[in-house]
């Protein structure tokens, strides 16, 4: 029986992560992205075959764009197990329900309704978004302007996702299972820009963005619209504080509690990823 795993998302913030896990345990591994070792495009269905092929389990990280997601997703599960995958764990989100978030909520009863075994991780905001993605140009800027008020939010780290997405493609127990994960303390993103200006070295303002000029500045930069308009809405929890609860998925999957913003803080900074001059 092959042991192959197959990681979508390979290159990003959890699927890299992921892979090294399973490639430090000894597992056959293939990275899928488009611009990974092996080439998968959701919106290409001709990379699926060659990327399904002897995969025993697979992590699916949906496409971010819902009018993309509520197709693929569904029929990637069906190729899937038909394919043969036995085992599916299935990055969704914190909150979904709530947002009444269509994409992951179809994605999720996707990978239910399969017939292979499956897990579902529901994390919060990552804490790497300020150090691997959209919030880095701001941070490098010394200015991080969102529109999430003093609402807090418990930032989880993509390595606690990546080692209960790992244990559950890998290990025992975690079928049927929904695992809502977060970091162990709610921060305010004033108070996040603070801890990481303190652990880089320099001034980080933090300015409370009205909505609509946080779409508008989106778009600008390139986001999508349709984007844009689901980063506002998940702001609009937090700045609420509908998001500020803290979850126990880490503790109930690992039986250890999950790592803390300040010790992700002290990591970035030694890389240097918040060197730049402001
Ligand atoms: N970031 C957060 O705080 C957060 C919190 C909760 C849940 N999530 C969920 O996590 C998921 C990933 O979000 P993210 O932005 O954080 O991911 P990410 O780290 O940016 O990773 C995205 C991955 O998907 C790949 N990818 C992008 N477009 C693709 C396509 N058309 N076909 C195949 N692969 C593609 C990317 O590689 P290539 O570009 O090389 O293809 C990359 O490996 C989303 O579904 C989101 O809802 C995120």
């Amino acid at each position: 029986m092959s042991e192959t795993f197959l990681v979508l998302g390979g290159t990003g913030k959890t699927g890299r992560r992921v892979v090294a896990r399973l490639q430090e345990a000894g597992h056959e591994v293939r990275a899928a992205a488009r611009g990974g070792a092996t080439r998968f495009d959701w919106q290409d269905e001709s990379t699926w075959t060659a990327a399904l092929t002897g995969a025993r389990a697979v992590y699916v990280i949906p496409p971010t764009l819902p009018s993309q997601a509520r197709q693929v997703v569904p029929q990637f599960v069906k190729r899937a197990v038909s394919a043969g995958v036995r085992r599916l764990v299935l990055l969704s989100a914190r909150g979904i329900d709530a947002a009444g978030d269509e994409k992951l909520l179809t994605s999720e009863r996707a990978v239910q309704e399969s017939g292979a075994e499956w897990t579902i991780v529901r994390p919060t905001w990552f804490a790497q978004n300020f150090s691997e993605a959209f919030f880095l140009p701001q941070i490098l800027e010394g200015v991080l302007a969102v529109p999430a008020g003093d609402g807090k939010e418990p930032f989880v780290d993509a390595e606690d996702i990546a080692d209960v997405v790992a244990a559950a493609l890998t290990g025992s127990g975690h079928n049927g299972k929904i695992y809502e994960l977060s970091g162990p303390e709610a921060l305010s993103f004033a108070e996040a820009a603070a801890r990481i200006g303190a652990a880089a070295g320099r001034e980080i303002r933090f300015i409370d963005l009205e909505g609509e000029a946080f779409v508008q500045g989106s778009v600008a930069a390139g986001v999508p619209e349709e984007h844009a308009g689901i980063l506002l809405g998940l702001f609009t929890a937090i700045r609420n504080g509908w998001d500020a609860h803290l979850s126990t998925g880490v503790q109930d999957a690992l039986g250890r509690e999950p790592r803390d913003f300040d010790t992700y803080v002290r990591g970035s900074a030694e890389t240097g990823v918040w060197a730049g001059t402001s």
